[in-house]
């Protein structure tokens, strides 16, 4: 099979899937917060996905119509909506994959941390939930501060015992996404050729798109590099302040978590080198208990958490100078459920 690596092709789904002989696993996808910006695009991506059978959305509010609406697709996807705390077991339920993109999206003015009050609060109850009924499940968080939110994930897991790390993932898609589509456009590219992995976390600085090793090859100038990498991490506060107070990234997200979803399952049923970037626990990077990096998937969830390659002086620099602001930011999230003020 090729080699499949994040950012591997541009193309859509459907026609990625059709490639080849569909692998026939019944697998369930839990999608929690699924009335909101990201989750109904990426309710419908998933409705379109070969390789799902059963969709199961919950969210607080208006969760009902979605599923309704979207049960009317002719796909062969099983559609059913859940609302309210009471609902959320049955919705967990039996689900291989459970992606969480519920809780508070940024104003214009707002860092991603700023919404950690929210949040935090939101995805510990919400992965209580995951604990109880569903432990054996992938987990992949969309909710923000991701540098937080995992670390929340991962303590309240740990709190029920079934922690396990290679079903815990922070959703960084977006990220290599983006790169993948700036870089392609500055040199004139191919969108489906190009692959830049983008590693660290998912927050301003601490977001480092690794230009020097962009497949295929691509030269910058020093004063490119900077501009390309301040481009890339600060692309979602450019949307924030198009949007103008009406929300953050929601159909770009969604196409990119339904791309980290399908990889997720395509590993799970066996697929044999499926690489994506994403934040996970890690010991990559001394001192720095999670980390976003390519990872492989496999059977279980994250096979390997690969190494960062060769970085050249100015990525060298940068991560140097991210590692206050992530490690400050993993710890608030560990410290919320370990040492609650
Ligand atoms: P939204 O406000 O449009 O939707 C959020 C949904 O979550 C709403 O339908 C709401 O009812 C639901 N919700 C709130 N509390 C809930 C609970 N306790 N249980 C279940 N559902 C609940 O927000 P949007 O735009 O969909 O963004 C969602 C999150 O994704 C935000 O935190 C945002 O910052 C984050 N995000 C992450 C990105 C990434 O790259 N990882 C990129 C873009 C956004």
């Amino acid at each position: 099979a090729a080699r499949r690596v994040s950012g591997r092709t541009a193309a859509p789904m459907a026609v990625r899937a059709g490639r080849r002989a569909l692998v026939c696993e019944a697998r369930k996808v839990a999608l929690l917060g699924a009335a909101g910006g990201i989750g109904q695009p990426l309710a419908l991506l998933l409705k379109m996905n070969k390789f799902v059978t059963e969709l199961a959305l919950y969210d607080i509010a208006n969760v009902v119509g979605v599923a309704a609406d979207l049960s009317h697709c002719n796909t062969p996807v099983k559609v059913a909506g859940y609302t309210g705390p009471e609902e959320l077991g049955a919705c967990l339920k039996g689900a291989d994959l459970i992606v969480i993109p519920a809780g508070v999206p940024r104003k214009p003015g707002m860092t991603r941390d700023d919404l950690f009050n929210t949040n935090a609060g939101i995805v510990k109850a919400l992965v209580e939930a995951v604990a109880k009924y569903a432990p054996n499940a992938v987990l992949e968080i969309i909710t923000n501060p991701v540098n937080s939110t995992v670390p929340i994930a991962a303590e309240t897991l740990k709190a029920a015992g079934v922690y396990d790390p290679k079903r815990l993932i922070g959703v960084t898609s977006l990220d290599i996404v983006r790169a993948n589509t700036f870089v392609s456009e500055a040199k004139g590219l191919d969108m489906k050729d190009v692959d830049v992995p983008v590693i660290g976390g998912h927050a301003g600085s601490t977001i480092l798109p690794l230009l020097s090793q962009t497949t295929p090859p691509v030269t910058f100038t020093e004063a490119e590099k900077k501009a390309m990498t301040d481009k890339i991490a600060n692309a979602g506060t450019v949307v924030v302040e198009a949007k103008a107070g009406k929300g953050s990234a929601t159909l770009s997200m969604a196409y990119a978590a339904a791309r980290m979803a399908e990889s997720t399952l395509l590993g799970l049923n066996g697929e044999p080198n499926i690489y994506e970037c994403a934040f996970v626990q890690s010991d990559v990077v001394a001192d720095c208990p999670y980390f976003a990096t390519k990872v492989l998937l496999g059977p279980n969830g994250v096979s390997k958490v690969m190494g960062l390659g060769e970085l050249d002086a100015f990525e060298q620099a940068a991560l140097a100078a991210m590692l206050p602001q992530l490690k400050g930011e993993i710890q608030k999230g560990i410290d919320f459920v370990k040492n609650p003020p």
